[in-house]
């Protein structure tokens, strides 16, 4: 090997992000996949926005989706419980099984679906309510028999915001930091016992000790829930997730188009990736 190409490998190494993700390493074969998806195409009217993505989500497991700006991380995520719906001229193509049953039959209730696969946005986006209503409000118009006072600690505990609202449970839950409201709107998404938990860059408007504490409120609730975060901060992908799919734009057929490129272990991805536009993506020389 050249002295060249000694120190290109070890630059690239270097610029590597660490893998440090909370818990036991997870195989590299997936036993008991929440998701099945199957050449999944996806269209905004006539543009193409996904082509052909095949992936796995391991159970109780965080799934990291990472990628430049439009290669379709966010149009991928809301396919998993079918919010793209809602958008007028959009088309999906494929198969995404959930649970083993495929999401797509026009027999699934999607509002069931979204129940069982909740959401929390990129911007914090709490009901004009107060705190307590925020939980409550779901759970009562899904008609769960439960003691609210109960539901509501519950939530807000799991959601470490207890301790911060539980003397003001009546005030606007505008009245909390950009911080706290992300975490009322993650304790709201789990207020429906849902099973899996959809983020959209869900600390990228927050600061980094409150994006810390999202982070590591995910490591927790990973034990009970399955998560599927999109990310542009690679640290972060490295430190939560416990495997990583990188996705990216594709014009090599005349038209731009979001592709999966490959999808490993958190390790994985973030120590060999297989495909060199991975590794560019990872170590900051594109995107
Ligand atoms: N509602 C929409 N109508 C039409 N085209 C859309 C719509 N939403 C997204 N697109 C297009 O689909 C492609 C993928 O967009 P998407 O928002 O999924 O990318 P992304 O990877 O989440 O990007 P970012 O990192 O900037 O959030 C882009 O070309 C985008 O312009
Ligand atoms: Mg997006």
């Amino acid at each position: 090997m050249s002295e060249q190409t000694t120190s290109a490998v070890t630059e690239s190494q270097a610029r590597r992000p660490e893998v440090t993700t909370v818990g036991p390493p997870v195989p590299a074969e997936m036993e008991n996949p929440v998701f099945v998806v199957e050449n999944l195409d996806f269209y905004y009217g006539s543009h193409q926005a996904l082509r052909g993505v095949n992936m796995k989500i391991g159970r109780n497991e965080i799934t990291a989706l990472i990628g430049p700006s439009g290669c379709g991380k966010t149009t991928f995520l809301r396919c998993l419980n079918r919010l793209n719906d809602l958008i007028a001229g959009t088309r999906v193509r494929g198969r995404i099984d959930f649970a083993g049953k495929p999401i797509y039959d026009p027999s699934l209730a999607a509002i069931e679906l979204r129940r069982r696969i909740g959401m929390v946005f990129q911007k914090p986006n709490p009901f004009p309510k107060s705190i307590y209503d925020n939980i409550a409000i779901a759970p009562k118009v899904n008609g769960m028999k439960v003691n609210m006072d109960d539901l509501v600690e519950e939530c807000l505990t799991r959601a470490a915001l207890w301790d911060e609202v539980k003397g003001k449970l009546k005030a606007s839950a505008f009245s909390l930091s950009g911080g706290q409201q992300q975490r009322l709107c993650i304790a709201r998404a789990i207020a429906v016992k849902p099973e899996v938990i959809l983020m959209d860059e869900p600390a990228s408007a927050l600061d980094p000790l409150a994006t810390i504490r999202i982070e590591d409120l995910m490591s927790e609730l990973k034990k009970d829930y399955t998560i599927v975060v999109v990310t542009h901060n690679m640290q972060q992908a490295a430190r939560v997730s416990d495997r990583t799919a990188f996705f990216n734009v594709d014009d090599s057929q005349g038209v731009r188009t979001g592709v999966l490129v490959e999808m490993g272990t958190t390790h994985q991805i973030f120590t060999s990736p297989t495909d060199q536009r991975t590794d560019d993506y990872i170590t900051g020389r594109f995107g």
